[in-house]
């Protein structure tokens, strides 16, 4: 490092995705190094509708380290935190910054200080997963600007780890299996990817933002509940999961729709089941949750076979998974006419993402929705009800890549000259 030099900033920005987990992680086994008590599957979303973009910065001018969440300052003084920095820095290389013609020696990641600036692209308070993406790509980001490879495959995704469990998943695009591992240290408590986002093109995911005014009970709270009190997690993690885990790569590895909804279902509906074993029972699912699980396995049962999967995290919103653009159209049109939006809404604010199946089934406007008839698996001249205003919106997206460095300064929200965040950030 030039001593004589103190203004000079290097900077990298990156982007990670959210993830789904149709085989859920639920229980640890180690609370400080984050060890689940079981392997997990998920699928990574689109990052052009659920992403983390972040902005890592080192500079000898900044007098500590510091990280902004959506413009606003947080505390990085969290072990999480701590434990991740220590992590990334004790691994830093030497790295020569070409444009300002500075080395920082690896010896100086220890002393030098970070500026981060991150982003959600989805509202944070909507309740999906966004400490996922937040922290694979605050680890994926600082390994880029430290220049740190892998000395061994998944190590940046146990680091991810000890930030939040589920963010170790987020590292990979397609479909993703968190292996718990043996180890004491979690050195093999890693992420492996099983397949590339490519493998399963014809996917369709739908999310589900339900309102909900409730406070959560936190997955990290709810889950150190659950293996204090609950006897079902036990049986979950030994008996159930590494059955279904085994079951669940085959419908991947096989595109086998009918298995990988039915395993998903239930593995869902067997969380929430762990949930309510928990004293005092934790409920994340509200009465909207319930009655989209209801419309959807009326219409698998009506079918003969599963035409939706459908998960729950640690909330009310549901992320629903269909085989192709078609039956996604006909997933779309049951959920608009059991859940229309409330009439202050216009479509393009209530379906967002990817909505050019919209166009496909001909919905163009409110009217279109209001003219929707009762899907056929409901009987005729039986009585039922339709629930307007009960969803925030829907996210239309489908499996996505992993991590990136975005080449262009553009999209960096901090100043390159001052190092802090931009207006706009
Ligand atoms: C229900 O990863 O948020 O979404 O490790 O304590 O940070 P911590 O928990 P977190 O838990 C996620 C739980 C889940 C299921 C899943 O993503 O597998």
């Amino acid at each position: 490092m030039e001593a004589d030099s103190q203004n000079w900033i290097l900077m990298v920005t990156a982007r990670a995705p959210t993830n789904i987990a149709v085989i859920k992680y639920w229980g640890k086994r180690d609370e400080k190094l984050i060890l689940p008590i079981n392997d997990s599957i998920s699928v990574t979303l689109d990052p052009e509708h659920l992403s983390a973009t972040t902005t890592v910065a080192v500079s000898p001018s900044f007098t500590s380290d510091r990280m902004w969440l959506n413009g606003k300052e947080v505390s990085l003084a969290s072990e999480r935190y701590q434990n991740c920095l220590r992590e990334i820095r004790s691994r830093g290389k030497d790295v020569v910054d070409e444009k300002n013609g500075n080395i920082i020696k690896k010896e100086d990641w220890q002393k030098l200080h970070l500026h981060i600036a991150s982003h959600n692209n989805f509202p944070t308070a909507a309740g999906l997963a966004s400490s996922a993406a937040g922290f694979a790509c605050l680890v994926y980001g600082l390994a880029k600007l430290m220049d740190i490879e892998e000395r061994y495959q998944g190590e940046l995704s146990a680091i991810a780890r000890q930030g939040s469990g589920s963010a170790c998943r987020s590292l990979y695009g397609g479909f993703v299996k968190w292996i718990m591992g043996k180890e004491k240290d979690g050195s093999d408590s890693v992420a492996v990817q099983l397949a590339n986002e490519k493998h399963w093109e014809e996917l369709v995911v739908l999310v589900a933002v339900v309102s909900s005014r409730q406070k959560e009970t936190s997955s990290t709270t709810g889950m150190r509940e659950s293996v204090e009190t609950s006897e079902l997690i036990h049986h979950r993690s030994q008996e159930v999961v590494p059955k279904r885990i085994v079951k669940m790569e085959e419908a991947i590895a096989k595109h086998d729709f009918q298995s990988f909804a039915r395993i998903a279902c239930a593995d869902s509906n067997q969380f929430h089941a762990v949930c309510l074993d928990t004293s005092p029972p934790i409920f994340y699912m509200n009465d909207t949750s319930h009655r989209i699980i209801n419309s959807l396995e009326r219409w698998n049962r009506f079918e003969g076979t599963p035409q939706v999967a459908y998960t729950f995290d640690a909330g009310p919103n549901a992320v629903m998974f269909v085989p192709n653009r078609k039956v996604a159209g006909c997933l779309l049109k049951r959920l608009l006419y059991y859940f229309p939006p409330d009439s202050s809404k216009s479509l393009s604010s209530y379906v967002i993402g990817d909505t050019s199946i919209l166009g496909e089934i001909g919905l163009k406007s409110m009217v279109d929705i209001e003219s929707l008839t009762a899907p056929p698996e409901l009987q005729k001249g039986s009585s039922h009800s339709t629930y307007p205003g009960v969803i925030d919106y829907f996210i239309c997206t489908r499996p996505g890549k992993g991590p990136i460095l975005f080449r262009n300064e553009d999209q960096a929200l901090l100043n390159p000259k001052t190092g802090f965040p931009l207006e706009s950030s």
